[in-house]
């Protein structure tokens, strides 16, 4: 099967839809809600340095090689990882990694709907004019009211998968290339304009202190939040970069375009950060308030700046739409995966396993309210549990599911593809896959891949086993 020119799921019209549909899954909800809520939990700079170092040395590799992967395989994660075995003389086992990414991706899609729809219903509140003139207290206020209600969460939540399905249905291409080439530009100037707001409340600097200072003494806490979140705003260790990769043209060199896609990504998430935390500061409000943050400092720009109720709404339209753009690429490796292998359609399968996720999803939302008592992983006086209703410590369902996965599967699933690509393919393959345009840099990948992202992974969960 490998090494065909196309997969029977389509085939982009060029690597161009390639870097619009990675891009797309890569910038959503990981840079704009979760990397600056992280940073401030974890206390800024030495996270931020951390995250961007794994960027660079682990997730950019692992991304290119996830690439390479699909497009040689021309399959599904699942299928393509077991050819690839086979052909390469290999355990089929190895398709394992490939279920687990699966699987996370799986999960990580119960919650990311959720909050997804956190951000329509910030669409409609906008549209009411609910945030105009609105201070600290008030905004905390409103978010708050939102995630007591399961209800309304329920129907956001049902909405935004819905939405999802029906993307997905019809095929990756479609709707995507041409939502993707406006929207993307679009929310990118938007956060622009929250900068130029961030830059007015007279905390800039403090802002940027946070975000970037870092004291080279002392060992930051958050490493393997960081990595997880390296590999969770790359979309990287669960196979939807891979599917994406499998419908890569042949002979379009997969080098540069995977560095494009990591660039935006990345530059899209400092950005974030940098306009949100002179907010943070200026409204005295806590740079640790966790999930939130953004549901509740983006509202005080918006209700303070001229046009604000206008540049809101378009704010909260462009978030859901980065976030359906990621969404429809952690179903599409499941999707891909049980159309191979039962031959239904398209329809019948996104039906059917977005139905799964939307119960799955369930869950998050009543760890907001109804469960919120309930946590998992609890460590305190009386030792280790792994259940305790109404314990003060341990993670909700939410971050159970969050934690696992990010901190887990993820690094997990980039480590297995990272160790396949390297190891088990061999070196011509993987060479004449990746199309380097300056051929002379393919030992420093091939070395980043084989070397340095396996043993950065090993060394992140070793020193958090051991803190
Ligand atoms: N990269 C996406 C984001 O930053 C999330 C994602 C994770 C997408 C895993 C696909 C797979 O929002
Ligand atoms: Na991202």
């Amino acid at each position: 099967m490998a090494n065909e020119s196309t997969s029977i799921h389509g085939i982009w019209t060029s690597r161009w839809v390639f870097i619009l549909a990675a891009t797309g899954s890569a910038v959503g909800l990981g840079n704009i809600w979760k990397f600056p809520y992280m940073a401030g939990v974890y206390g800024g700079g030495a996270f931020v340095l951390v995250y961007l170092l794994c960027i660079a040395l682990v997730g950019l590799p692992i991304m290119l090689a996830e690439t390479v992967l699909g497009r040689r395989g021309r399959q599904s994660p699942v299928n393509t990882l077991r050819s690839l075995a086979v052909q390469a003389g290999a355990s089929a086992r190895w398709s394992w990694a490939a279920i687990m990414g699966m699987v996370a991706a799986l999960l990580i899609l119960s919650f990311y709907s959720v909050v997804a729809g956190w951000s329509l219903d910030y669409i409609i509140g906008m549209g009411r004019g609910e945030f105009v003139g609105i201070d600290g207290d008030s905004a905390g206020a409103r978010f708050g009211s939102l995630t007591a209600d399961p209800w309304r969460l329920t129907l956001w939540h049902s909405l935004f998968m819905l939405v999802t399905g029906v993307i997905i249905a019809r095929g990756v291409v479609a709707g995507l290339e041409k939502s993707l080439r406006i929207m993307m530009p679009m929310l990118f100037v938007l956060l622009i304009i929250l900068l130029g707001y961030s830059m007015t409340t007279g905390h800039f600097m403090q802002g940027l202190t946070f975000l970037f200072h870092f004291d080279l003494a002392e060992v930051p806490d958050g490493i393997l939040a960081a990595m997880g979140h390296a590999f969770f705003t790359l979309s990287v260790g669960v196979g939807s970069i891979m599917v994406f990769g499998s419908y890569m043209p042949k002979n379009s060199s997969i080098g540069g375009t995977v560095m494009t896609v990591a660039l935006l990504d990345t530059v899209v998430a400092l950005t974030a950060g940098m306009a949100l935390f002179p907010i943070v500061f200026a409204a005295g409000l806590e740079p640790s308030a966790g999930p939130g943050l953004m549901f509740v400092t983006l509202p005080i720009a918006f209700g303070n700046i001229a046009m604000g109720q206008v540049f809101g709404l378009m704010f909260f339209v462009l978030v859901a739409v980065a976030a359906w753009s990621s969404a429809i690429s952690m179903l599409e490796p499941a999707v891909a995966y049980w159309v191979e292998r039962t031959g239904r359609t398209r329809t019948q399968i996104t039906a059917l396993i977005a139905l799964i996720c939307w119960i799955v999803g369930l869950g998050t939302v009543l760890s907001f309210n109804v469960l919120a008592d309930a946590r998992f992983f609890v460590s305190d006086d009386s030792g280790w549990r792994l259940f305790v209703w109404g314990a003060d410590g341990g993670k909700t369902l939410f971050e159970s599911i969050d934690y696992l996965t990010s901190r887990i599967m993820l690094p997990l699933g980039g480590l297995l593809f990272a160790l396949f690509a390297g190891w088990v393919i061999g070196r011509d393959v993987f060479r004449a896959e990746l199309a380097l345009r300056h051929p002379r840099l393919f030992p420093v990948v091939y070395w980043l891949l084989r070397y340095v992202a396996p043993t950065g992974v090993l060394i992140v969960f070793v020193t958090e086993l051991f803190k």
